[in-house]
């Protein structure tokens, strides 16, 4: 059952489409912050990994436990990661949505996501629903998006509205929201940490404009020309490694007693 519809209509449209297409690029925005979720893998554990999109993390997670596997809406990401974890014999792949999928009970040592939980319409619910999918004692450790970091400053030529701090993609960014969710859907022992990460949109400003030129939130907000008009900004942040844009995250743990 999908009850964030919304969501699975963008991620299984446009959206999702663009991101499994190009998950070596979106990898290369992302990679930077994987040493913080996988320093919570252990060997030994039944890895979740939620909102898991093409299974980069899955696969890196499945590398240090027993076994991973991934939960996601969106068919076309879904499709990528299976096809990119053929050849892993400790990985899997699940559609449904995070929030009301019946996962067997107490059957993962760890949850983890990077950024994808971050959508969702009933947070309390959906992370009592991941909770249930935990042993007693097992751990949660996710990544959500704290803030727009250099990307700010990147898309202000485009002269689209931010989402304000603790909305949309932001909803999880603030410790004190965190807490409060994660306390009400059962879990204890919060600890909230902001960290942040170098994320490289392209090889130089040119590449990197014509990328997110076609990323879906700047696709679907700004007007023609956008890549040519967030080119001045992204050449101030060109090195000899990419164009590298500071990000931010808050990273969070927490454990289902
Ligand atoms: C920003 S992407 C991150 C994907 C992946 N974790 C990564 O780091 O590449 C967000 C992902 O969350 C998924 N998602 C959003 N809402 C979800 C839900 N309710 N249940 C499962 N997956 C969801 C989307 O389909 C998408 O793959």
């Amino acid at each position: 059952m999908i009850v964030n519809t919304h969501q699975a209509e963008a991620w299984n449209g446009y959206e999702g489409v663009h991101w499994a297409t190009h998950h070596d690029r979106y990898n290369a925005v992302n990679d930077a912050f994987n040493p913080f979720l996988l320093d919570a893998v252990r060997p030994g554990d039944r890895v979740l990994d939620i909102g898991c999109g093409t299974g980069r993390t899955t696969r890196l997670a499945a590398a240090r436990a027993l076994s991973a596997e991934g939960v996601d809406l969106s068919e076309p990401m879904l499709a990528a990661a299976r096809e990119l974890a053929k050849d892993l014999v400790n990985v899997a792949f699940t559609h449904g949505d995070a929030q009301v999928h019946p996962f067997p009970g107490s059957s993962f040592d760890l949850a983890v996501s990077r950024f994808g939980i971050m959508f969702f319409g009933d947070p309390v619910a959906a992370f009592a629903n991941i909770g249930r999918a935990l042993t007693p004692g097992g751990r949660l450790t996710f990544l959500s998006l704290r803030g727009y970091g250099d990307l700010a400053r990147v898309v202000a030529a485009l002269g689209f509205p931010e989402a304000p701090p603790g909305t949309g993609p932001l909803a999880l960014g603030e410790a004190e929201t965190v807490e409060r969710v994660l306390t009400a859907a059962g879990f204890t022992g919060v600890v909230t940490r902001p960290v942040d990460a170098p994320q490289n949109w392209g090889a130089d400003a040119a590449d990197a404009a014509s990328f997110l030129a076609a990323w879906g939130p700047v696709r679907h907000n700004a007007g023609d020309g956008a890549a040519e008009r967030m080119l001045p900004a992204l050449r101030t942040f060109e090195t000899a490694g990419g164009v590298l844009l500071n990000g931010e995250a808050l990273l969070v743990s927490a454990v289902r007693p």
